[in-house]
């Protein structure tokens, strides 16, 4: 089994920044990479405002983020992940965006090198084909907040051998997350499930038979979930459950997956949810 010593994260967006965090704490020299300045910077933010937040609460010292940050690098180049064991690619989720990072991800790494990608529902089989390395590509897809939430899913693809599976997934172990494997279907198990009640959700709202607020403490007080749905779809974003939607819809042609138009216009129109200060609750400070 390879050991991994170095890591690399493409994208530091709200998934990338949280992985990078991950990594880090986990003790992992972590390269993570956006395409300008001012996102590598918001993204950057992003985990020195947590680690702060961590300080005040007594869950670690300065010292210790001290050492994280040395441990931290930002770049904006990918030849910076020349020498990483294993780079998680959280990009957008758009197959295009995918297509053309993979084989440039492949010409740069070292050839032993494994590629995952933290895609939520998209064809990881289809991103390692465009690669040398398709044996060395799976998925691992983390939740958010990736910093927090224990699980994550490792996607084979029929092209994985056993020996990357093994890898990541003590990887994964190594990170402090409970892993589960899947198999290359779009949605995986987590969002096979969970898209689904969101949207239904959001077409409950849309069919006037509940309000936004009745239903969220419907599922919270009734279920014991964490958030109700619309609490958890503006935090994880109106713009990704779109296309995770779209994802599973497409590969299924399952009306169940079938974008409602709610969901639509309010990502049309930049109601994003967190992300954006408005979704279906207003976030403005
Ligand atoms: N780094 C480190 N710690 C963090 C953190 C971060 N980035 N973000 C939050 N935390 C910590 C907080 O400091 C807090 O720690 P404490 O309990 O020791 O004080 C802990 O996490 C809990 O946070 P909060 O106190 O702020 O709030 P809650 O107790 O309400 O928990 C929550 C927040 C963990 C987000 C909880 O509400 C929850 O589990 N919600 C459901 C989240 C969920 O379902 N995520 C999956 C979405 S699906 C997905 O991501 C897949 C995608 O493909 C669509």
């Amino acid at each position: 089994m390879q050991k991994i010593n170095k890591v690399g994260v493409v994208g530091c967006g709200l998934m990338g920044a949280g992985i990078a965090q991950t990594c880090v704490q986990a003790g992992y020299e972590t390269v993570v990479r956006e395409v300008n300045r001012q996102l590598l910077d918001k993204g950057l933010s992003r985990i020195y405002d947590a680690w702060n937040t961590m300080i005040r609460k007594g869950k670690l010292t300065s010292e210790q983020v001290e050492e994280n940050r040395a441990r931290l690098h930002g770049t904006l180049e990918l030849v910076d992940f020349a020498d990483c064991d294993l780079v998680i690619e959280a990009v957008i989720e758009n197959m295009e965006e995918k297509i053309r990072l993979f084989p440039a991800l492949d010409a740069t790494l070292k050839t032993d090198a494994l590629i995952l990608s933290n895609t939520s529902s998209l064809n990881v089989t289809q991103m390692g084909a465009v690669t040398k390395r398709p044996s060395q590509v799976c998925g691992l897809h983390f939740f958010n907040p990736a910093p927090v939430m224990k699980l994550v899913e490792i996607v084979r693809t029929i092209s994985t051998t056993d020996e990357t599976i093994e890898t990541v997934r003590q990887f994964a172990l190594s990170l402090g997350k409970t892993p589960v494997l899947s198999k290359d279907r779009a949605g995986f198990i987590v969002n096979f499930l969970l898209i689904p009640y969101l949207l239904a959700a959001i077409r409950m709202l849309e069919n006037g038979m509940a309000s936004r607020d009745d239903i969220d403490t419907a599922m919270k007080l009734g279920c014991g979930y964490p958030m109700g749905p619309f609490t958890l779809l503006d935090y994880v974003g109106l713009d990704t459950t779109l296309w995770a939607a779209e994802a599973i819809y497409e590969e299924f042609k399952d009306p169940l997956y079938a974008p409602p138009p709610l969901l639509r216009r309010m990502v049309v129109s930049g109601q994003l949810g967190r992300k954006s200060g408005k979704g279906f609750y207003d976030h403005q400070k």
